[in-house]
C-alpha cells in the first residue's frame, strides 16, 4: 500500500481554481450565474473559485445525504437535507462540487435541479475520479483528473477532518488514517519544512 502523498500542492489547485474563474468569466460575460455549491465538501473550492470570477456571481448552498452508508449503496438516491434558499427557475446555474466518483450523487442532483426549469445548468467539479465512473457526467469546468485513490485535504474530509488542508494528499490506507489521525503530519512537517527553505524562513510578502 502506497504511503500518503502529495496528490496536488497547493500552488497547483490555486492556479487550475484561477484558470476555472477566467473560464467561467468567459462564458457567462453579460450575465450573473449562481454557483449552486454542495455542503460541506465544496466550500473551500467555491471560496477560492467565486473570487475567480470576475462577474456578479450569486452563491447558494444544498446539503444532502445518501440513503445508506454512500452513494454506491444507496443507488444514488439522496435526500435533502438543506435546500436552495432561492428558486432557480430562469437562471444560469453552475453546480460545484468538489470530486465527482461514481456519478451517482451528481446525476441525481442534476435531475432534481433541472426539474426547476433553470436557463441553463452546467457543473463545475475540482476533481474527477473517471475510473470509477457508473453514470456518465458531463463536466464542463472541471480541475484535475484523479486518480483511483481516496483523497483528502481542500474540502475533502475522512470523518469530518483534514477539510481545512490547503492541499490535496491521497491516502489508500483508510483504516490507518483512522487509527492513526496523526498519519498525514510528516508529510505537513515535509511541506511546511520546504516553505521555510524556499522563503528563507521569512513570510512571504
Ligand atoms: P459519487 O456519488 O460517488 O459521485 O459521490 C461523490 C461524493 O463522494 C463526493 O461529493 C464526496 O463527498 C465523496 N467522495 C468520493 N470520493 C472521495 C474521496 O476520495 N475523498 C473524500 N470524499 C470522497
Ligand atoms: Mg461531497
Amino acid at each position: 500500500m502506497p504511503a500518503p502523498a502529495v496528490l496536488f500542492s497547493e500552488e497547483q489547485i490555486q492556479s487550475r481554481v484561477a484558470d476555472l474563474g477566467r473560464a467561467i468569466a468567459h462564458d457567462y460575460a453579460g450575465r450573473s450565474p449562481v454557483l449552486v455549491t454542495m455542503l460541506k465538501g465544496a466550500v473551500v473550492f467555491l471560496a477560492d473559485l467565486f473570487r475567480a470570477i470576475d462577474l456578479p456571481v450569486r452563491v447558494d448552498f444544498m446539503s444532502i445525504s445518501s440513503y445508506g452508508s454512500d452513494s454506491e449503496a444507496s443507488g444514488g438516491v439522496v435526500r435533502i437535507l438543506k435546500d436552495l434558499d432561492q428558486d432557480i427557475g430562469r437562471e444560469d446555474v453552475i453546480v460545484v462540487e468538489d470530486i465527482i466518483d461514481t456519478g451517482l450523487t451528481i446525476s441525481y442532483l442534476l435531475a432534481t435541479l433541472r426539474a426547476r426549469q433553470p436557463a441553463s445548468l452546467e457543473v463545475c467539479a475540482l476533481l474527477d475520479k473517471t475510473v470509477r465512473r457508473i453514470l456518465p457526467v458531463e463536466i464542463k469546468y472541471r480541475g484535475f483528473e484523479c486518480p483511483d485513490r481516496f483523497v483528502v485535504g481542500y474540502g475533502l474530509d475522512h470523518g469530518e477532518r483534514y477539510r481545512n488542508l490547503p492541499l490535496i494528499v491521497a491516502v489508500d490506507d483508510q483504516t490507518a488514517l483512522t487509527d492513526d489521525p496523526d498519519l498525514l503530519a510528516p508529510l505537513l512537517a515535509a511541506r511546511d519544512a520546504e516553505k521555510v527553505e524556499k522563503t528563507g524562513g521569512r513570510t512571504p510578502s
